[in-house]
């Protein structure tokens, strides 16, 4: 999950990493450290618990680290996101070997580390000083040196010994010439520019060097040198590869003037829902969809499709199944990777498996993914991330052009997954002509409409700031719905409770009275969805049944629903638009009240306790 940076080259190698860990602090931010070759000496420098809890650690290692160092031009560092051991400098990336000659920095778990850390002890007498499962790497890499063998050689002995996920970044004192990195299993990046080479997890930490990265594939090692850079495969043999070219600008992984990433991407979404969208419509309004190769026999190949995903991704696959179902009248489960992947899941050659993901780099996602593709299922992703892990991996890949999502709370992220699931179905209902051409024609035209009513919900932002001081001091939300509604509901509590950490919970309106209506009482805070034309009067009982308990409620309804304000507290309201599509409407006004709730709590919105944004561990 961690943020790693490597570079050797011209440039001061402390300030190159120092930046470079501050675009990828999103990624996990309990601790942080840094390892750099001065004239040959091995230093290290690492930070943990501080005072400021809010101050960025990146930044305060920077402020420690001062002047220091300035003439090194060989560095890693690391920002963390602990598995194995607490938060602590000890724990902190680099680790170093117990010679002083290896420091090591690395993204995932070594599942075997107390295995190692025995035969360390037993063979070498190595003791192990801090918790990590990183430590080992080190303590292998400086025994299989000193046993003679050179860098490279040390490392590919040492992964033979792992088992697990690891992204790794090694130097060695006295040896300014080079950086060697591994993969398997977890994100990495390289590239080399005139400047020098870097390493990196997540290419917003070079995007200010180069537009033009090579993504490291399982078991692939890099040597990184000032003059260039080389990758092999574990026989040393040298892979030549394609650079990726990321058409992001730096500005789009700046905050732009907001005060966090979060609101600066809430307020993205005209644009990229715009941009999502225009990029898959022909000069007449019909759908070109480039990145998937499905036709119609493919279509009559497929029995089920199943939609994989974590988190808000998962969110937007119950969307998805709602619309697949409806639209091409194919059978859709949907499932949590974590799940998936240990079931045994019904899937063969039949089945077309969709993994929706924001980072494309989700490990319980990725190995579902290759957990249906052993089963011969075709895969379709959905991804943010140009090159990522599951895009490489997949046989059809729709990217949702949200650009980079800095704020571990996905926003753009899942609205723009949502844009793409509705042109996925509508392009199999049109291609099994289960919907007509003048149907699809008339979602179109809503999903035109969606950027300008985005704004004007945005426009209104300063009701929900005055909604979340009458709110923020409660301890338990609910948020319900019906339908689509009921979809969106478990997606704005995950929201709230990712940062602002309330309690809350989503539930279906209707299963409210077989059980959980027992938790309403008069300091309950109930968001009640209610967008779906057909379901809005069943919905407005649930909230007449919760407002007898004496709950707090927020109705959230299409403006022409004024007869909602009778029942409600609070009525929020979403443009006129057509059912199916509300999700897009209705999600901002509970992002927002997410946002603002976190932040008149004085949470820290963009790093939330305990979570990090890309999660590469199982
Ligand atoms: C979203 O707000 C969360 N931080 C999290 O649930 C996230 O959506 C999940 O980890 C999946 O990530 P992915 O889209 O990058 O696969
Ligand atoms: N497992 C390692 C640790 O706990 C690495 C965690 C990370 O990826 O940040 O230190």
């Amino acid at each position: 999950m961690c943020g790693i940076v490597g570079y050797i080259g011209k440039d001061n190698a402390k300030k190159v990493v120092i930046d470079g860990l501050a675009k990828l602090e999103y990624r996990g931010y309990d601790s942080a450290g840094i390892a750099l070759l001065d004239r040959g000496n091995l230093e290290i420098e690492k930070i943990a618990e501080t005072e400021d809890k809010k101050k960025s650690k990146i930044l305060q290692l920077d402020e420690m680290v001062g002047d220091k160092y300035k003439d090194a031009k060989v560095a890693i560092g690391h920002t963390r996101w602990a598995t194995h051991g607490a938060p602590s400098v000890l724990n902190a990336h680099p680790h170093i070997s117990n010679d002083g000659k290896v420091a090591v920095v690395h993204n995932g778990i070594v599942e075997n580390y107390a295995e190692l850390r025995e035969k360390l002890l037993e063979k070498y007498n190595i003791h192990c000083k801090s918790e990590t499962d990183t430590e080992v790497i080190a303590q292998l890499l400086s025994v299989f040196c000193a046993g003679g063998m050179n860098p490279a050689e040390a490392m590919l002995e040492a992964t033979s010994m792992m088992k697990g996920a690891y992204a790794i970044a090694a130097i060695y004192e006295g040896d300014e010439t080079e950086i060697v990195g591994y993969r398997k299993d977890a994100p990495m990046i390289v590239c080399h520019t005139d400047e020098g080479s870097f390493i990196a997890s997540d290419m917003t930490a070079v995007l200010k060097y180069t537009k033009d990265v090579y993504f490291l594939e399982d078991d692939e090692m890099v040597i990184c040198r000032a003059d260039s850079m080389d990758i092999f495969d574990r026989n040393m043999n040298k892979v030549q590869k394609k650079a990726f070219h990321v058409d992001w600008s730096i500005e789009a992984a700046e905050k732009g003037g907001y005060d966090h990433f979060m609101l600066k991407e809430i307020h993205d979404q005209p644009t990229v829902l715009g941009d999502t969208l225009s990029r898959r419509l022909t000069s007449d309004g019909s759908i070109k969809l480039d990145g998937i190769k499905l036709s119609l026999e493919d279509l009559n190949n497929i029995d089920k499709i199943y939609i994989v995903a974590c988190g808000t991704a998962y969110h937007a696959g119950l969307i998805g199944k709602h619309l697949i179902e409806k639209w091409a009248k194919i059978p859709v489960e949907v499932d949590v990777a974590s799940e998936f992947r240990y079931r045994d899941p019904l899937v063969d050659d039949r089945t077309l498996f969709v993994a929706v993901t924001q980072s494309g780099e989700t490990l319980d996602t990725l190995m579902a993914l290759r957990e249906a593709k052993s089963k011969g299922a075709r895969v379709l992703s959905i991804v943010n991330v140009v090159g990522s892990s599951i895009a490489r991996e997949s046989d059809d890949v729709f990217y949702t052009w949200a650009g980079p999502e800095i704020a571990v709370a996905s926003t753009k992220g899942y609205t723009t997954q949502l844009m793409c699931l509705y042109l996925i179905a509508l392009h199999m209902g049109l291609l099994k002509g289960t919907i007509t051409d003048e149907y699809a024609k008339g979602i179109i035209g809503e999903l035109k409409a969606v950027p300008e009513k985005v704004e004007r919900l945005l426009e209104k932002e300063r009701d929900i700031a005055e909604l979340a001081k009458e709110i923020y001091k409660k301890e338990l939300i609910f948020y319900i719905g019906r339908g689509l509604d009921a979809s969106v509901a478990l997606e704005g509590s995950l929201k709230l409770k990712e940062i602002s950490y309330i309690n809350s919970f989503a539930i279906a309106a209707g299963e409210l009275k077989h059980g959980t209506i027992a938790l309403m009482d008069k300091d309950t805070i109930v968001f009640a969805l209610a967008t779906q034309d057909e379901l809005a009067e069943k919905t407005l009982s649930n909230i007449v049944e919760v407002a007898a308990r004496g709950a707090y409620v927020v109705a959230i309804t299409k403006e022409k629903n004024e007869f909602f304000k009778k029942e409600s507290d609070r009525v929020l309201f979403i443009p006129e638009c057509f059912d199916e599509v509300s999700p897009l409407l209705s999600i901002i006004q509970l992002q927002l009240i997410a946002y603002f709730v976190a932040k008149e709590k004085g949470e820290n919105i963009d790093m939330p306790r305990n979570l990090a944004k890309s999660v590469t561990v199982e």
